[in-house]
């Protein structure tokens, strides 16, 4: 719920589910976050103070974002991991493809990110993960792939390890928090080991995968900001205003200044 700018940081990675063409999301919450449940909520109590003070415009915000899909939620009881909070999942998923989201990528570009690896995987029918190519310090921070690119931006994926040391990473192609996955994830995760950090990894439950069917990673065209860094939450926040129209102007002049007043 963390606001970028002036929404939560989730209301950037359900909209841009939205635009990609889902319409029924899951969210897997957990205890002390109900806030996530009213802000996608209808309020009529803030309906009506607005209507009241002829606050059009923020009312029809307000109707929106309560419409923006059909949104349920499950509850991940205790934090054991990605591979875990996916399995939460199943008894909503049953035996589709579907889509993974992690709430802290923030991704922006011509064309969600989303959208693109769904393309992609109505070609290849395969698992699909969003790929970045990172600096060499950052990889010890991220699930890392080996693979061939079969076709631009397409990679067959080798192999897969969470969070390596830079010397052990088999490239820097990082796994970004966009995914779309084979309902046999479900099988394999209820049988995955915990692995880095004592956790069950979504990437060793996809490794696995890829012994039994083919996985492929996408280099996705945009920008990703990892905003459950402090760093990455910064740029977030200083990039997305500039590309706004109604702050990009007077954020950019702001920058101007600070950056000649401190030469
Ligand atoms: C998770 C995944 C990791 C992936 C990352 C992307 O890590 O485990 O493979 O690269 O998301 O943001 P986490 O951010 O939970 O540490």
């Amino acid at each position: 719920m963390l606001p970028l700018i002036d929404k939560p940081i989730i209301q950037y990675i359900i909209e841009e589910v939205v635009d990609s063409g889902i319409e029924d999301i899951l969210i897997v919450t957990g205890r002390g976050k109900r806030a996530i449940e009213d802000h996608f909520d209808c309020c009529l109590e803030l309906e009506a103070y607005l209507r009241e003070r002829n606050k059009n415009e923020w009312l029809e915000e307000v109707r929106r974002i309560a419409n923006l899909a059909n949104i349920h939620y499950v509850r991940q009881c205790e934090p054991r991991g990605l591979g875990h909070a996916v399995l939460c999942a199943r008894s909503f998923i049953g035996s589709e493809p579907f889509a993974v989201l992690l709430g802290d990528d923030v991704i922006v570009g011509e064309d969600p990110c989303l959208a693109q690896m769904l393309k992609v995987f109505k070609e290849l029918q395969g698992t699909l993960l969003a790929l970045d190519w990172l600096p060499v310090d950052q990889v010890s921070r991220y699930g890392i792939i080996s693979g061939a690119e079969i076709q631009p931006r397409v990679f067959h994926i080798g192999d897969l390890i969470e969070k390596p040391a830079p010397e052990e990473a088999p490239s820097r192609w990082g796994i970004t928090g966009r995914y779309i996955l084979s309902p046999r994830i479900f099988n394999v995760l209820e049988t995955t080991p915990p692995g880095c950090g004592g956790e069950i990894q979504l990437t060793d439950a996809i490794k696995l995968l890829a012994k039994e069917e083919r996985v492929f990673g996408y280099a996705f065209a945009g920008k990703r900001y990892d905003a459950g860094d402090k760093f990455g939450y910064l740029q977030a926040t200083v990039e997305l205003a500039l590309r706004r129209e109604d702050l990009g102007p007077v954020v950019l002049e702001y920058l101007k200044n600070l950056v000649s007043d401190s030469m």
